[in-house]
């Protein structure tokens, strides 16, 4: 639905002066399991070829990428040398640098992306591919793998038009197939409100992605009746899982509506209940007998906002124990490889953090508090659950269109939404594919990263 601001921006006046006054004007963005329109176009390094198979893997042809070499610069008008730019627009560019060493290589991506800046769609895309800096065996190896992220970081901020630009590491081993999943992201529009973020992916032995690559595996989402949670459901169900959607009892009429949608099941239930693992699994082991959970998506969460100086106990522990304490206690229960519906081996467990658990929040000491601490939860169970084959991920969405931010005061509501990126809010639909990318079994190698859903959010960015 349009706010108040993009009814003025679309109105004749909004549009004349919209650009003197350098108001932001936000494209309507790409969305779905949809590839641009235009080309994919590759460039790899010398000896790179990672993202050329996970490319032919994906079915996708990719068309040749223009460089900016000097000697191709062809003079205008006026005798100056132009660069060469492409002859249709492209739909992405993906930069494949996962040979790279040393600073003065990177050269090469100015000499790619140089073109792509104006050449790529309106809500096109710009990958790059590079290797983890923690493989660096050599000051300049770091640098160099460092030195990726301010440049992809920056080039976020220059692009317009609903293109975004993300960086994936790739740790020594990775395969192509381990690569598709997080490739397809990218490149569909599901990753549409990611910008200037960067991530790992480490080795998998896993086949490629699949637009049903959930079918047969069981998800339970909380705080499901509505909002985030809702899409997430949503997400799920139509990658082919069977979802559980869990939610408080007074929001049960909307849980039973999403429940029924999507052909799931509901659960009424209070996620702080002593009880709640057991119920979750009890539910699994109930209504699918046999069956164990391939994943759980921490989604309830709430605000309880107030400056430090004005924040009772109450404010503070209900924020503390429904968005985080609720889900350690939960998730313990679940990883008990014994009980009937528990979660099974190659699972997932998803949080959702917030940019106010990352950049801080005035006002929300509780709720920043509880959501770095969900950072915290992947950091730890991450690299000790990697033997059952289960990721650990969570989503920092920025400021999301729901009744959450809904209740935000309007000046300061419009701030928030116009400073990232993309210069708008993000859907809560966004939230959801991320999520639905971590739970795909081919992002088998995507563990303990927490991604930002904020197109790029200017604070604390
Ligand atoms: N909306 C945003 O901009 C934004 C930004 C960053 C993070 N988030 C996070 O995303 C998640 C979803 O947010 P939303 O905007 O959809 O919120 P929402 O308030 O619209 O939905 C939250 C759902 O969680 C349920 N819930 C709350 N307490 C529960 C409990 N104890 N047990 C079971 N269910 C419970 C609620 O009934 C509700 O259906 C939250 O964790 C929130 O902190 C949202």
């Amino acid at each position: 639905m349009p706010d108040l601001f993009e009814t003025f921006l679309t109105s004749p006046l909004g549009k004349a002066l919209a650009p003197k006054v350098g108001l932001p004007q936000p494209v309507t963005l790409r969305r779905g399991r949809v590839l641009p329109s235009g080309g994919i176009a590759l460039a790899s390094l010398p000896g790179a070829g990672l993202a050329a198979e996970a490319l032919r893997l994906l079915e996708i042809v990719p068309v040749p990428a223009v460089r900016d070499d000097p000697e191709a610069r062809v003079p205008d008008a006026e005798g100056r040398p132009k660069p060469p730019r492409y002859e249709e627009r492209i739909g992405a560019l993906v930069i494949d640098a996962s040979t790279l060493t040393r600073i003065d290589e990177l050269e090469h991506l100015r000499a790619w992306l140089r073109p792509a800046v104006r050449g790529v769609q309106p809500s096109g895309r710009i990958v790059l591919v590079a290797p983890e800096p923690e493989s660096a065996d050599g000051v300049e190896k770091r640098a160099v793998f460092h030195a990726v992220d301010g440049l992809n970081r920056s080039l976020g901020k220059e692009l317009r038009h609903g293109v975004t630009t993300n960086l994936v590491y790739v740790a020594p081993g990775v395969t192509a197939a381990a690569l598709t999943s997080t490739l397809l992201f990218l490149l569909e529009g599901r990753s549409a409100f990611v910008d200037g973020q960067s991530w790992r992916v480490g080795p998998a032995d896993v086949a490629a992605t699949s637009a049903r690559a959930l079918a047969g595996l069981v998800v339970v989402v909380t705080g499901a009746a509505r909002g985030i949670g809702a899409r997430i459901a949503e997400v799920a169900a139509r990658d082919g899982a069977h979802v559980v959607a869990v939610d408080v009892p007074q929001a049960g009429e909307g849980l039973a509506e999403v429940a029924n949608t999507l052909r799931g099941s509901a659960l009424q239930l209070d996620i702080t209940a002593p009880d709640a693992a057991a119920r979750i699994a009890a539910h699994v082991a109930q209504t699918l007998p046999g069956r164990r959970l391939h994943a759980i998506v921490h989604n309830a969460g709430i605000t309880r906002d107030k400056l430090l100086a004005n924040m009772d106990e109450s404010r503070w522990a209900a924020v503390l124990e429904v968005n985080l304490a609720a889900q350690v206690r939960i998730n313990d229960a679940l990883l008990d490889a014994a009980l009937p519906g528990g979660l099974a081996d190659g699972g997932r467990i998803v949080g959702v953090s917030s940019t106010s658990g990352i950049a801080g929040n005035r006002g929300q000491t509780n709720y920043g508090a509880s959501k770095a601490g969900v950072v915290g939860v992947v950091r730890y169970l991450a690299p000790r659950l990697a033997d059952r084959g289960i990721t650990v991920n969570a989503v920092a969405p920025g400021f999301i269109e729901t009744d959450m931010t809904a209740a935000i005061p309007p000046v300061s509501r419009e701030i928030f939404r116009r400073t990232n990126s993309l210069q708008q809010g993000g859907q809560p639909v966004d939230v959801a594919e991320t999520i639905g990318y971590f739970l795909d079994p081919a992002s088998a190698g995507v563990t303990g990263q927490v991604i930002r859903v904020c197109g790029q959010n200017l604070v604390g960015a």
